[in-house]
């Protein structure tokens, strides 16, 4: 059984995380840099736990300098995801990787993302936009310069803001002036929020950063209030199953949360993270939420129409990706 035919909407990947290995090998050896120790024999990305996988994540990006480079890698993720069905897809992209928080240098930057939205929509039939990010343990006041970028760059491209990076580093409430920066400027926002945290952090990040949507949100499994209240407020969980099982987030899929919280009646969207360091793609994540929950085609469709309602896009795209999804 295949699902790669299955039109999907991914809302949680991040742009540097879904550069192949291969991309970002070839990039290095482009520019004599060396990157020891972050890939395996086979090619793959190699880690043993989350702060291993932070650092290799950062050596990997080592390579990615130029506004050419982003140019090349948001062309590369995006015809690697089309060709797994995704048809529309969003993507944090970081100011700290792209200028290092420097508005003027992270305005090029965007420019050659979305000139490859642009060209990859063309291309392969997938849309991106993007979710400028700021980087939790990187700080609160880098989280500022960040939300500065995203602020003055919002637009058709870069439509949220969020916050990726080490959970358990700083409080949400650490992150409130980005967070207010990017909600003024008309920005749509999300945080990575129960991927390793448990409720309390959930709780705090609804209140204090008022997002609509949680990057993982899973252990909000833990405390049944919580997930009332993440129902009767609509909030959308992005969560990304395979990332949470190879980086042992959950002990393995059979006690992945995802189908209690559906069941539970939360909205739930599934995406791959960052797919080549988890081994994964859309494709995979549809099987491994087949075998384990016997979830088909209806219920992958329907996850997608979750998330196209849940997109940080305009309405005549979410509408034109909706029937899409209704006549698959
Ligand atoms: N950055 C990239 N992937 C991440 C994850 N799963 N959690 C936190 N930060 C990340
Ligand atoms: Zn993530």
């Amino acid at each position: 059984m295949t699902f790669r035919d299955v039109p999907k909407v991914e809302l949680h990947t991040h742009l540097e995380g879904a550069a192949p290995p291969a991309f970002i090998r070839q990039l290095a050896q482009e520019k004599n840099i060396r990157l020891d120790g972050i890939f395996d024999e086979s090619g793959g990305y190699v880690f043993e736990n989350f702060q291993q996988f932070l650092d290799a994540y950062d050596a990997a990006c080592e390579p990615l300098k130029t506004t050419e480079d982003f140019y090349r890698l948001t062309m590369a993720v995006l015809e690697e995801t089309a060709s797994h069905g995704v048809i529309y897809m969003e993507s944090f992209v970081s100011p700290d990787y792209c200028g290092g928080g420097d508005v003027v240098k992270w305005r090029d930057y965007v420019a050659a993302m979305a000139q490859a939205a642009t060209d990859g929509e063309k291309a392969f039939g997938i849309t991106l936009k993007g979710i400028a990010t700021c980087i939790r343990h990187r700080g609160p006041e880098a989280s500022k310069s960040d939300s500065l970028c995203a602020a003055e760059t919002a637009g058709d491209f870069i439509t949220g803001f969020g916050m990726a990076g080490a959970e358990m580093m700083h409080q949400p409430s650490d992150f409130a002036y980005a967070f207010d920066q990017a909600r003024e400027a008309g920005l749509s926002l999300t945080c990575h929020a129960g991927e390793w945290g448990g409720p309390d952090r959930i709780r705090e990040t609804l209140d204090v950063l008022k997002v609509n949507r949680l990057g993982h949100g899973i252990r909000a499994i833990d405390d049944l209030d919580l997930v009332r209240r993440i129902v009767e407020e609509d909030i959308v969980l992005e969560v990304c199953p395979g990332s949470n099982v190879i980086l042992k987030a959950v002990d393995g899929w059979d006690s992945h949360p995802i189908a209690k919280l559906r069941d539970l009646g939360v909205k739930v969207t599934f995406s791959t993270d960052d797919p080549p360091f988890f081994h994964t793609t859309m494709t995979a994540e549809c099987e491994g939420m087949h075998r384990t929950f016997g979830w088909d085609k209806d219920d992958f469709i329907a996850m997608g129409k979750t998330a196209i309602d849940a997109a940080y896009c305009d309405a005549d795209t979410r509408s034109r990706i909706r029937k899409q999804l209704e006549s698959a």
